[in-house]
């Protein structure tokens, strides 16, 4: 008997690529039953590509600057991830907003990670306004795309602890390594097929997630 077929994964990204390379070292050890299949940079600079290709994956340039509108951006990137027969879209640091275009076809199979205790912070500056605000903590979120900007249900929060004389810098290399554990494990949930977008929200092995999604503290899932 062969093998079941692995799920086809595209890693979207825009920069630095650690959380893509946290999922080629998950792929790796056997952690994410699941294929990258594509890895594709809106951004040619992106160091990010280059951890790709040492990996041997596949990898697509495909700049946002070279289209008209956000619709005609996302049609390509589409057409991409058709070609290649990608079953489940992962959003690693793409600083891009995406639209109905590629959020329908896609809805159910497209995860991002925000860094912050969403729905706190949506948006940029994440750290900074964490501190700004006084907060005891900070953290990061993977939540399913719709088409509410960092609104679709989350799925799994990482909490850490803001400390005196934390900078956005220091908070935000914190909150990263949190997210290169909760990413691959809510990619390995929906590969599994035991993660889903349903009409009231996300659902883990068909029971409704709370609203802030499962949480991750101090290397525990609670
Ligand atoms: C991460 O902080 C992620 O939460 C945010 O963008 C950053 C990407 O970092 N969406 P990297 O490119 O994966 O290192």
């Amino acid at each position: 008997m062969s093998a079941p077929e692995q799920p086809r994964l595209a890693v979207l990204i825009s920069g630095r690529g650690s959380n893509l390379q946290a999922f080629i070292a998950a792929c790796d050890r056997g952690e994410l039953a699941a294929q990258i299949s594509l890895v594709i940079s809106n951004n040619p600079a992106a160091a990010g590509l280059q951890h790709a290709t040492a990996a041997g994956l596949a990898t697509r340039c495909i700049n946002h600057r070279d289209y008209l509108s956000r619709e005609a951006f996302d049609h390509a990137l589409v057409d991409e991830l058709r070609a290649s027969a990608i079953d489940l879209v992962i959003l690693a640091g793409f600083m891009r907003i995406l639209t109905p275009v590629l959020i329908e076809p896609y809805r159910g199979r497209l995860l991002n990670i925000h860094p912050s205790l969403l729905p706190k912070y949506p948006g940029l500056d994440t750290h900074q306004r964490a501190l700004d605000a006084g907060d005891a903590e900070a953290g990061a979120t993977v939540h399913f795309v719709t088409q509410e900007l960092d609104g679709g249900p989350p799925v799994l929060q990482a909490r850490v602890p803001i400390l005196q004389g934390d900078t956005a810098d220091s908070l935000a290399a914190r909150v990263a390594g949190e997210e290169h554990i909760i990413f691959p494990l809510a990619a390995r949930w929906l590969a599994q097929g035991r993660l889903a977008l349903t009409e009231s929200g996300a659902t883990l092995d068909g029971k409704p997630l709370p609203a802030t999604g499962v949480q991750y503290s101090s290397g525990m899932l609670v």
